[in-house]
């Protein structure tokens, strides 16, 4: 199975922030613990490349890295193990590397000029970030009128409730951070909770697959 067949079969990719270590590591183990194996570690600081380093030797997961904002960042993320590369803008030069690098990237773009920029790029699938702030569902419908064929990993704002409402119009995947890895549950160090969301997350997905 692709990495993207992998984003595509999991639905809800988690978009994990956080800049301690241990509490970086812990939190993608819970995530992974509760079911999502596919994981996006944004590079926060160098604690996020020793995470994807230390979880990628992992078999059974899919560590990505997130929050990649140039070439050599990508090129750090991919020496430490990530599988697959998500930026929240459009940087060619880092494109082109994991293009070269037959690593996939997921650029993020806002308008469709930058849709454009990124189909010319050859980049199967693009991020619409911040979707909640574009105009969510609305935003994703009208982009369907002169990008039929889009694939579109949908990101920012999204939680548990909205789920059922960008599958419905063919979302190809969701970058799912703040609402699937509350704040609080972080500094608190509360695992069960978050192997609990991690379950809902999979449960809902699972339901609208029925
Ligand atoms: C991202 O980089 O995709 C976002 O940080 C995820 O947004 P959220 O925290 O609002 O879910």
């Amino acid at each position: 199975m692709s990495v993207m067949d992998k984003f595509t079969s999991q639905y809800v990719i988690p978009v994990i922030r956080e800049t301690d270590e241990e509490k970086l590591y812990s939190l993608a183990k819970s995530l992974a613990e509760g079911g999502l194996n596919v994981l996006e570690v944004t590079l926060m600081n160098d604690s996020a490349f020793k995470v994807i380093k230390r979880l990628s030797t992992d078999k059974d997961l899919i560590i990505g890295a997130g929050t990649v904002l140039n070439k050599e960042m990508a090129q750090k993320a991919q020496d430490a193990g990530a599988k697959f590369l998500v930026s929240p803008g459009l940087n060619e030069e880092a494109v082109t590397f994991a293009r070269e690098s037959e690593i996939p990237f997921i650029p993020g773009v806002m308008s469709p000029t930058e849709i454009m920029k990124a189909m010319n790029l050859k980049c199967d699938v693009i991020k619409i970030f911040p979707v909640n702030t574009l105009g969510g569902i609305s935003y994703l419908k009208n982009l369907k009128g002169p990008f039929p064929e889009l694939k579109v990993m949908a990101s920012g704002g999204i939680g548990l409730d909205d789920i059922r409402d960008y599958f419905d119009i063919g979302t190809f995947c969701l970058g799912a951070g703040s609402q699937l890895t509350p704040k609080d549950a972080i500094k608190n160090e509360d695992w069960k909770m978050i192997r609990e969301l991690a379950k809902e997350y999979i449960f809902e997905v699972n339901r609208l697959r029925r």
